[in-house]
């Protein structure tokens, strides 16, 4: 469906980006770099606070300006730097190329407004004159809610019907990007597969990108074509789903499938990834998995890994110890310093 070489809908270059308190200074994003091509699905997984909703929130222009720094690096959407934009551009861009779902459908519903009006509200004021109430009703119907669910207040409604709703007005304003911060985390298993399903089906039939992030490395690889693993802020490994599910590289990726597939160990424990992500106030020299890493040797602890390709198909990683065993080419060109 998507071309290689189409020109990305988002490319992300190498984000720095810092949260700054009042007694420290969080560097969220330490490296990220993602491209989305028009129509694409990618997918961003990794551990709790690796910085995903950070690196979303930078690309929908939602981090708070009062406490947020873009360091270095580049946000661009549809050709344009964003990375400077001011509230108002956002407001614009939000209204036209990008939207979101989140995890808690409802913080972002007001409790006393019946659905209809939220929908209404959602639909950019340049698409109101189509007929509004038409288009409530085509919504609804894009989104699998019944039309009875029109003059319900959120609170009638169940997490599925919510998050529905929530989808409903992110697709109002007919966005090139959809970006799903764990959508279907807070729902029971049988309506997350029915979110997923109708995510999936909306895609096709209307053509949008989607970011999907997600702790569910499953999850991600049955709905992206391309996956980003996040770790520590920076992007450690991506590339084709199928290539990441069938030759990960780097250890941490490993880890993650380990613990997704709950792997037993020989002594009859369940793998998971030791240790704990780094505390990301502080400074970290070298590679910041070393520290939990099986295959870290001693240049991880003072040179970070260089970028390198792993084979013809866009399949990237950013460990010294991929390099070393063999795994990936060190292919001159292919090699960027991180
Ligand atoms: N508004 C904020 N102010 C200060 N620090 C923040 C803020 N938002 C996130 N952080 C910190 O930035 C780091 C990355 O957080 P982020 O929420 O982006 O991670 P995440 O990968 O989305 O985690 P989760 O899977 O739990 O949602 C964490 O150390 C977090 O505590
Ligand atoms: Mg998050």
């Amino acid at each position: 469906m998507t071309s290689p070489q189409a020109k990305p809908l988002v490319e992300i270059s190498d984000l720095h980006l810092s949260y700054t308190m009042q007694r420290a200074t969080i560097q969220a994003s330490r490296g990220a770099s993602l491209t989305i091509a028009p129509g694409e699905a990618v997918g961003l997984v990794g551990e709790s606070g690796s910085g995903k909703s950070t690196l979303a929130r930078a690309l929908l222009g939602l981090n708070d300006p009062k406490s947020t720094r873009i360091d270095s690096g580049s946000i661009f959407v549809d050709g344009t730097d964003v990375t400077r934009f001011g509230e108002r551009d956002w407001r614009v861009l939000r209204g036209s190329s990008l939207s979101m779902v989140f995890q808690d459908p409802l913080s972002f519903l007001n409790p006393v407004m019946r659905i209809d009006r939220q929908i209404v509200e959602a639909i950019p004021k340049s698409m109101r004159a189509e007929g509004v109430s038409e288009r409530v009703d085509d919504l609804l119907r894009l989104v699998k809610l019944p039309q009875a669910a029109r003059r319900s207040y959120p609170h009638e409604l169940s997490g599925g019907m919510r998050q529905r709703v929530l989808l409903a007005m992110a697709l109002a304003s007919k966005p090139k990007l959809l970006v799903a911060d764990e959508p279907t985390t807070a729902l029971d298993v049988t309506t997350q597969a029915e979110i997923m399903d109708l995510l999936g089906e909306l895609r096709q039939r209307l053509g949008m990108a989607m970011l999907l992030i997600s702790h569910d490395l499953g999850l991600v690889s049955k709905a992206c074509e391309r996956i980003y693993v996040m770790y520590a802020g920076r992007t450690v490994e991506w590339g084709p789903g199928s290539s990441i599910l069938k030759t990960p590289a780097h250890p941490y990726t490993k880890g993650l499938f380990d613990s997704a597939r709950a792997l037993r160990l020989p002594n009859g424990l369940f793998a998971t990834i030791g240790g704990d992500v780094p505390n990301l106030a502080h400074k970290i020299e070298g590679c910041p998995f070393r520290m939990r890493c099986p295959l870290a040797m001693p240049k991880c602890t003072t040179m970070s890994p260089a970028t390198q390709v792993l084979g013809q198909d866009g399949h990237w990683v950013r460990c010294w110890a991929a390099q070393d065993s063999g795994i990936a080419p060190a292919q001159g060109n292919d090699v960027k310093n991180a």
